[in-house]
């Protein structure tokens, strides 16, 4: 890649980087920070290099489950909404994210371009109309989305399943298959009823879609890979309509007919730029139909089907410049497990801001992102450890260890850069084309090790030269050290300022460089001149913040919980003589009782035991406690084909118990003897790791 310079005479470009818009029916957490990090690096560093790069999401508004989450919250979608985007704002941006706007897909400039789109791929004939029979609640009155059906799978049989696809077996199917449906919400049967709803011809673009996807650097190998497959069972027709009551757009010319929330969302990145550019609408139509732009959105990988086929699509269609890249990353988790909120790593952004610096998190993101789909295993250990080494032991140090007391004693004032001192410095700047390479591919953990590497070479500089010893007999010896030292850091926090802006900032600031950071200033030193105050850049990060952090997440998720099992307290509350019975012999307390942790658990897995003959070994999923491996004395009336697929009560608090043939580290409450040996399963609508209560 060659970037652009006043000496090469490549012209800048224009870019627009978007991330993926989050649900307004959830709160900021790590995952999402991870991928507007990831963005905002790059971000900064395309500006930093003289592009011009603007920088655009949203909240996600529409769609049944937000309908929903406000009718439960007792506010009007809208109401909802605008909370939401407060929060979501403010959650991203304290982490260094800045967006040129932040909007929100349910906006009249959406709206407009969500019609103009449709419009424009009716009036070519990729729109066709047909009646589909759907499930629907007569009690709530609308049509279920698959995730508001519930079931038995009709391929394995394991019940309550969700309306697409089953979690035991794995098949995907439609609603209508589901043996046993029943409404996800009011637990009655729906009912099959017809209406009529359009769809897109996704199959009109196949030939142009396929050269999209496989032209140069559109998407890293796996992504395009994942894509071809899909290509191979056909590409369909994908159904853009949803029935009323739904929060969205109405389709024009269309009677209670809404688009589909994943119709509009990634409109909503245009919408969001549509709004920016209100005064300057050439810019918006250079990005999105110019020959000079690039497009460049970030999403995780569980989104790539959207992106990879329906979106460009559509912008084919409706005449607009389709993504030049769609850059897709893994998924986060903590310890090598998904984030989980009982455990307390399912760390919302918020929290993670109030007991900690998130610059720091901007630099471990960094130091542990590249650019392909794998997921990113994060620990907090690790995120402590590599922070205090080469964040602050390295890279702060260069300046903390020269710019306190030392230069005090040299009235603050800097020296002329001598023969050794210029040779270090540039060797700093030979590694620009590399670091530049680096992160234009979004090799950040490269560009870190890079970083890192060259400050270790700027502190032995120091420690060779020992300026607190030289300080004594040879000020200005002292003084020359000290400008090599801190003209290095100003080009290795230059370098760095993508990552951690504010600490460059910092810098810039206490060395009098008034220009934004940036890649042009690299070779301009600082000499002779009077420097202002010490100013740490950034301080050591704390464990004990760290561990706040997740009790504090596990406390809310406590209280989540109690406030749920409450309300199901109070309800039975009349029937309970607590005090009365508490006092009899036999008679447990409630509090004795709430130390039996009962779960439902769904057998995932059963299997004979070799050498027992009243053994079954089963796997039990119990949902965020994880999968537990039981032993179970069941064998005289089960067998293990019986058990896969049913949900059955589990003590999952139990001590786990060492056995001849293993760990067995829960128990499957059952009653009766060999003969009349009975599982206790759910009547309906439990989901495994549900708590008993
Ligand atoms: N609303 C859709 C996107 C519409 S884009 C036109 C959506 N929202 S989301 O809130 O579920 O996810 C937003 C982004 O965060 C997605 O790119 C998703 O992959 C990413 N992540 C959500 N959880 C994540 C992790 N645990 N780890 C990394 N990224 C994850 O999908
Ligand atoms: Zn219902």
């Amino acid at each position: 890649m060659i970037f652009p310079t006043s000496e090469n005479g490549i012209m800048p470009e224009k870019i627009l980087v978007t991330t993926a818009l989050p649900y307004a029916n959830g709160s900021i957490h790590l995952g999402h920070v991870l991928e507007g990090i990831q963005a905002d690096i790059w971000v900064r560093f395309q500006r930093a290099i003289g592009n011009t790069c603007y920088f655009f999401c949203a909240d996600d508004t529409h769609g049944t489950p937000i309908m929903l989450a406000a009718t439960k919250a007792g506010v009007t979608p809208d109401e909802f909404i605008q909370k939401v985007h407060k929060e979501h704002f403010t959650d991203l941006t304290a982490f260094g994210i800045e967006y040129n706007n932040y909007y929100t897909t349910n906006s009249p400039e959406n709206k407009e371009l969500a019609e103009e789109i449709y419009l424009k791929l009716k009036e070519k004939g990729n729109i066709t109309a047909r009646n589909i029979e759907q499930t629907y609640c007569e009690h709530d009155k609308m049509f279920l989305p698959d995730r508001f059906i519930k079931g038995t799978c009709p391929k394995c049989g394991a019940k309550e399943q969700y309306g697409d696809s089953c979690e035991v077996c794995g098949a995907t199917y439609d609603p209508t298959d589901l043996k046993e449906p029943h409404c996800a919400i009011c637990g009655n049967v729906p009912v099959l009823k017809e209406s009529k709803h359009l769809f897109f011809r996704l199959q009109d673009y196949q030939n142009e879609l396929k050269t999209w996807i496989e032209s140069k650097d559109r998407l890293v190998e796996g992504a395009k890979k994942k894509i071809l497959e899909w290509f191979g069972s056909g590409l369909k027709e994908w159904d853009i309509s949803r029935d009323g009551p739904y929060f969205g757009f109405q389709i024009p010319g269309e009677e209670n007919k809404y688009f589909y929330v994943w119709l509009d969302a990634p409109i909503g990145y245009m919408a969001a730029s549509k709004k920016y550019f209100e005064n300057n609408p050439d810019e918006f139509n250079e990005l999105w139909k110019g020959d000079n732009s690039r497009i460049v959105h970030f999403i995780g990988k569980d989104i790539l089907y959207f992106h990879g086929l329906f979106w460009p699509a559509m912008l084919m269609g409706a005449e607009f410049n389709t993504p030049t890249k769609l850059h897709v990353h893994g998924f986060m988790t903590v310890g090598g497990e998904k984030m989980s909120k009982s455990r307390g790593t399912f760390i919302n952004a918020s929290t993670f801001a109030k007991y900690n610096d998130t610059e720091h998190f901007r630099y471990y993101m960094a130091a542990r992102l590249g650019p392909g789909m794998d997921d990113v295993d994060i620990s907090f250990e690790d995120f402590l450890s590599r922070v205090n080494s080469d964040l602050i032991g390295n890279l702060v140090n260069i300046v903390s260890r020269v710019s306190t007391s030392l230069l005090d004693k040299l009235d603050r004032t800097l020296g002329t850069l001598d023969k050794d001192g210029i040779q270090l410095l540039e060797l700093l700047i030979s590694k620009k084309e590399e670091i530049q390479n680096h992160y234009e591919d979004k090799q950040y953990h490269r560009v870190i090790r890079e970083i890192t590497s060259l400050g270790d070479s700027v502190n032995k500089y120091v420690n060779d030269r020992a300026p607190w010893v030289s300080i004594k007999t040879d000020p200005e010896e002292t003084r020359k050290v000290i400008t090599v030292a801190l003209n290095a850091a100003r080009i290795l926090f230059t370098y760095l300022y993508p990552v951690v802006p504010n600490a460059t900032k910092r810098l810039y600031t206490m060395l009098g460089i008034e220009e934004e950071p940036g890649f042009h200033l690299l070779k301009k030193h600082i000499e002779n001149i009077k420097i202002g105050g010490y100013v740490s850049l950034s301080n050591r990060p704390n464990e004990k913040s760290i561990q706040a952090m997740i009790d504090d997440t596990k406390a809310e998720y406590e209280k989540a919980n109690q406030a749920n099992e409450k309300t199901n307290k109070t309800k039975q509350a009349n029937g309970v003589q607590t005090k009365m019975e508490e006092k009899e012999e036999g008679i447990i307390s409630i509090e004795d009782l709430t130390k039996v942790e009962l779960r439902v658990g769904l057998i995932e897995e059963a299997n004979h035991v070799e050498g027992a003959d009243k053994l079954i070994q089963v796997t039990v999923n119990l949902g965020e406690k994880g999968k537990k491996n039981v032993f179970a004395g069941i064998k005289s009336a089960y067998s293990p084909e019986d058990l896969v697929g049913l949900k059955v009560v589990v003590v999952a608090n139990l001590k786990p118990r060492k056995m001849k043939f293993g760990m067995s580290e829960a128990m499957l409450l059952a009653s009766g003897n060999a003969e009349t040996l009975s599982l206790f399963v759910p009547h309906k609508n439990a989901n495994p790791g549900d708590l008993l209560k």
